[in-house]
Order: C-alpha cells, then sequence, then structure tokens
C-alpha cells in the first residue's frame, strides 16, 4: 500500500459495482449477484479479483466478449450430473447458477458435478466451494483461463492459470478453503503489482527465449502478445516439481473441456483470427458432495477442524511464528476488511473515477 491508499467501506464498494452493472444494462438481481462475488474477493483480501477487476470488466463488456444479459442453455443433464451452455453471459451468474445447480443435486443424490462452457471470468473460484460448504457440502472448483502458462520444458504460453478451489465445513469459526491458480502466481497478481508499482520476482515468468521477467507493466503487455508465461507451481524445470503444476493446469483444462465440448487452450484467447476481441468461451467444472451421505455434518466437522488444528501445532520452522492452514489468512484478513475498508491504491482510484464517468454514477462520492 502507498501513502495514497484510501480505504473505502465494503458496502458502499458492493453497491458501486452492482450499479455499474446495472448500469450496462444488467438484471439487477444478476448485477447483485456480480457484485457479491467480487466483493467476496476483497473481503477475503484477494485483491487481484475484487473492485480491482472492475475496469476489466468494463473493457470487456464494451467489446462485447461478455453479454451483460446471462442466459444459460441446459445441454443435457441426469440426475447428478449436467452440461451447461453459458452464452457468453457474465461468468460469477453462471458459475452461482452452476454450483447451486450442482448442490439441489447433491442435496437429492448425494453428489452433483456441473460442466459449463461458453462461460466468461467469474472471478475467485473459492467463493463457489464456499456456497456449497454453506449448504452442509464439500465443493470443488476448477475453471480454465486465457493462455499464459507454458508447460513443462517449454515457453509457450497455451494452459491458462487455471485454479483449483476445494472448500469442506470445519468445527471452526471458518471452514477449510483451499483456492490457488496452478502457476507460481497468476495474472491478477501481476495486475496488483503494476497498480501498486512494484517488481515480480525473477523465476516467475519467462521470455520466448526462456529469460526471466520482472517488470510488471511489461509482463502485461507482453502477456496480451503471448510473448510472457507464467511457469507452473513448483517453478522451471523438474527438479523443484514443475511437472506437478503442468499437470494439475492440465487436470483443470480436461474437466473444463471436455466434458462439456468446449473450448481449451489456444482457443481461449478472445480473439479471432484476424485479432478483433471475440468472447473467450471459458469453461468450468462444478462438484458438490454432500457430507451427509457419508457421515453426519458435525463428525466431518470435527474430523477436518482436528485435522486443520493437528498440522497448525506441529514444529514451526525457524523465525517463523505460525503455521497456517488454508482458509485461515483470508477469515482473518476478512474482520480486518470489514473493520478498517478496503484498500483503494491509486491506480485503482482512477480505474474507479473513470468507470463513474463513464457509467454516469456521479451519485457516488469518492475521497480521491
Ligand atoms: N477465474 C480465473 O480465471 C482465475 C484464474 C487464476 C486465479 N484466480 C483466483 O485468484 C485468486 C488468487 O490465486 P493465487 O494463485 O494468487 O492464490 P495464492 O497464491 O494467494 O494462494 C491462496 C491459497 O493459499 C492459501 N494459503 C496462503 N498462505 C498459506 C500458508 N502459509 N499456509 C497454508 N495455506 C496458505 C490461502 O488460504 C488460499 O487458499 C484465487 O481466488 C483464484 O481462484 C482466478
Amino acid at each position: 500500500m502507498t501513502d495514497q491508499t484510501v480505504y473505502l467501506p465494503v458496502d458502499l464498494l458492493q453497491n458501486f459495482i452492482r450499479d455499474s452493472f446495472i448500469a450496462f444494462g444488467t438484471p439487477p438481481e444478476d448485477a447483485r449477484t456480480v457484485a457479491d462475488v467480487l466483493i467476496t474477493s476483497d473481503l477475503r483480501g484477494i485483491e487481484s479479483h475484487g473492485i480491482g477487476r472492475l475496469r476489466y470488466y468494463y473493457d470487456r463488456l464494451i467489446t462485447g466478449q461478455h453479454d451483460v444479459n446471462t442466459q444459460i442453455d441446459v445441454v443435457c443433464e441426469s440426475p447428478t450430473t449436467a452440461v451447461l451452455d453459458g452464452n457468453h453471459g457474465l461468468g460469477m451468474v453462471i458459475g452461482t447458477r452452476a454450483m447451486q445447480m450442482a448442490i439441489d443435486k447433491a442435496r437429492t443424490y448425494g453428489m452433483g458435478s456441473v460442466a459449463v462452457r461458453n462461460s466468461t471470468h467469474f472471478g475467485i473460484a473459492g467463493y463457489y466451494p464456499l456456497m456449497a460448504v454453506a449448504q452442509g457440502m464439500v465443493g470443488l472448483t476448477v475453471t480454465n483461463a486465457r493462455p499464459s502458462v507454458c508447460p513443462t520444458f517449454g515457453t509457450q504460453p497455451i494452459l491458462g492459470t487455471n485454479p483449483i478451489a476445494f472448500g469442506a465445513p470445519s468445527d471452526e469459526p471458518f471452514p477449510f478453503l483451499y483456492d490457488a491458480a496452478t502457476p507460481i502466481i497468476q495474472r491478477g497478481f501481476v495486475e496488483k503489482l503494476a497498480r501498486e508499482e512494484k517488481m515480480a520476482k525473477a523465476g516467475w515468468l519467462v521470455d520466448p527465449e526462456n529469460q526471466p521477467l520482472t517488470d510488471p507493466v511489461d509482463i502485461l503487455q507482453r502477456l496480451g502478445k503471448g510473448e510472457a508465461a507464467f511457469l507452473p507451481l513448483g517453478g522451471a524445470g523438474e527438479e523443484l516439481g514443475g511437472h506437478k503444476g503442468y499437470g494439475l493446469a492440465t487436470m483443470v483444462e480436461i474437466l473444463s473441456a471436455s466434458f462439456q465440448t468446449g473450448a481449451f487452450l489456444m482457443g481461449l484467447t478472445g480473439l479471432a483470427e484476424d485479432g478483433s476481441p471475440q468472447p473467450f468461451r471459458v469453461g468450468h467444472f462444478f462438484i458438490a458432495m454432500d457430507v451427509e451421505s457419508f457421515v453426519d455434518l458435525e463428525t466431518f466437522k470435527h474430523t477436518t477442524g482436528t485435522i486443520l488444528r493437528e498440522l497448525r501445532d506441529t514444529r514451526k520452522a525457524p523465525g517463523q511464528m505460525r503455521i497456517f492452514t488454508a482458509g485461515e489468512k483470508e477469515f482473518e484478513r476478512e474482520q480486518r476488511v470489514r473493520r478498517d475498508g478496503v484498500p483503494i491504491v491509486p491506480n485503482l482510484q482512477k480505474d474507479l473515477l473513470f468507470v463513474r464517468g463513464k457509467l454516469g454514477l456521479s451519485q457516488y462520492e469518492f475521497p480521491f
């Protein structure tokens, strides 16, 4: 954060996001859903995917790559499965409907899984497993994304940042929620570095000659031209397990495209052959598992909570005060953000003023 960072109340930003989408022509109920997904990201401290992405969605709505009116078709359905076509509507609206469908199936049959094609960017993958957790279930969500990650031993960006999110209820004040991309860092993190005028670390991205890239502004320009690639989790080569991140990213690509005959790899550039913008045709996959079909919910929560506590109670590395479990930092962050507000760095302030001006939302007053 810089000295000029301003902290704005959660409600104000959530309403601003909602009204921005309504101004674009999104039905109010859908605009509320979008605002809830985006603000949940800021609440959990994932600044790369919250209000910071409003300008990104603005640009995509202007080019018509995302349709403000989400129309979802059910391509096929069984008691426990479904394939949906999102028709390039709003990813957050498509994602919440798909996950709720998986949850409803799981409530009746124990398990539900829904594959989606022709969607758009749906925000943080973790939002959707949290829906399952809130309804006493375990949830898993994956999505493919624009090509930006190279395979092990390659430098061509062809896989997406393909996050995996898994949530499970626990007897603690917060659930287990693992929610992360499959390269070492993801695009939103680079956007955040650029907004905060900080450098990336060598070893996170390479150029076509396999040389490290560290300037976030340069990286974002190169990503747009396919001249930068994120390295998969584990990093370059096999020595530190880069092939495992590569394998996980490929698994996500399969789940996001093969069940639903969807687009994949270079089919997700958002550009037609002549270079003009076209829909991204993103795919997602959602699984809900009803805990009560296996064991009573309280027993599950207690076992899960015990696993998390035992992990945190193990011996700390020298200089380390705490061991965390996934979802813990975000839970603590949420308490702080609700109290102090969402940090808005100067470059994001410019984005908010831009969107406010373009969409005529003059009823919103910002202290910048
Ligand atoms: N929709 C898309 O196309 C897309 C693509 C990529 C990423 N994303 C989203 O971006 C967000 C950020 O992804 P990321 O890869 O930067 O995440 P990250 O590297 O910040 O990792 C976050 C995960 O690691 C856990 N964690 C953090 N520190 C920990 C510790 N010390 N011990 C144990 N667990 C710890 C967190 O609880 C969280 O589950 C995610 O919400 C992801 O879904 C979305």
